[in-house]
């Protein structure tokens, strides 16, 4: 639903192609209970950086998959203070070695989470040793994590196994430590929080044995603890299309489009999310739009 009272709603065009959409709602269910007290705050995800990336056809203009991501970064800049997200979440397919001569440049927090392309030893180990506050170290490494901002729970899961598969699962020997549906379980049933799910590669709603999400049983015991337990909201990339926003039981999901290519020639961008003490209000900021072609 369009909500265009709120100055989160503004239309944010700076930098970006001439028109260029910013598609935003709030939430209709889904919202914490009456009477929470919340610390508003902004976050972002982005998806699918391909930081190692060339230019892509009919994208040119707008550089390498570092540039592209770099150009999210300077868009939240040009936000008003107020509107700035206080840490993006990383939903995949990152290229960490890509990234990492840049890091210097993002001011912005970062939590990422392993995409299949983060499905080798070398870039899997790389994209742990960038993020060490998640990730862990020495013994104490794990793909998967929460962190606690502003006292809603981020839960980042990894979906991404060996070898770069692009069917997701939860258990791989590339994925550590074990038990990650087990923590998920009891991550799920701690009571009275917010919760926010973020991971690569996302599930298949009807449950079935597809290629480019969740495998079938992971698809089909993931959604169902969704349903029982009700996170706030999830997000998901990998699909290089246009972002879509759907429900899992009384949860929002939202598979979002990548900032560095889409199929379709889905124009580019990312999200911004604005947490309230009523819900979660989603904004899509455009980056770039395809050359319309001769
Ligand atoms: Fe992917």
């Amino acid at each position: 639903m369009k909500n265009n009272s709120s100055p989160f709603n503004r239309r944010h065009f700076l930098g970006m192609a001439a028109g260029a959409a910013v598609i935003s709602h709030r939430a209709a269910t889904g919202n914490p209970p009456a009477g929470t007290h919340q610390e508003s705050f902004s976050f972002a995800v982005i998806a699918d950086p391909h930081c190692a990336e060339g230019p892509r056809a009919g994208l040119e203009g707008y550089g390498d998959g570092a540039d592209k991501l770099l150009r999210c970064f300077e868009n939240m800049e040009t936000l008003p203070a107020g509107e700035r997200p206080d840490f993006a979440l990383l939903a995949g397919d990152i290229h960490p070695a890509a990234l990492a001569p840049h890091l210097d440049k993002i001011k912005t927090p970062l939590h990422a989470v392993a995409g299949n392309h983060e499905g080798a030893p070398e870039s899997r180990g790389l994209l742990r040793s960038l993020f060490p506050e998640d990730f862990g170290s020495g013994a104490d490494q794990r793909d998967y994590f929460r962190f606690i901002h502003k006292g809603v729970h981020f839960i980042g899961l990894c979906d991404a196994g060996m070898g770069g598969e692009h069917v997701g699962q939860f258990s791989s020997e590339l994925i550590t430590p074990p038990g990650q549906c087990d923590w998920l379980e009891a991550e799920m049933a701690i009571p009275g929080t917010r919760k926010v799910i973020f991971a690569h590669i996302p599930p298949a709603l009807d449950g079935g044995d597809r290629n480019m999400y969740m495998a079938r049983n992971d698809s089909r015991w993931f959604t169902d603890l969704v349903r029982k337990t009700a996170p706030e909201m999830l997000f998901f990339g990998h699909l290089h299309r246009a972002t879509e926003e759907y429900k899992i039981g009384a949860s929002r999901s939202v598979n979002l489009r990548s900032c560095c290519w889409n199929f379709q020639e889905a124009p580019i961008g990312f999200m911004l999310v604005r947490v309230t003490a009523h819900g979660m209000e989603v904004q899509e900021m455009i980056t770039g739009e395809y050359r319309p072609k001769q």
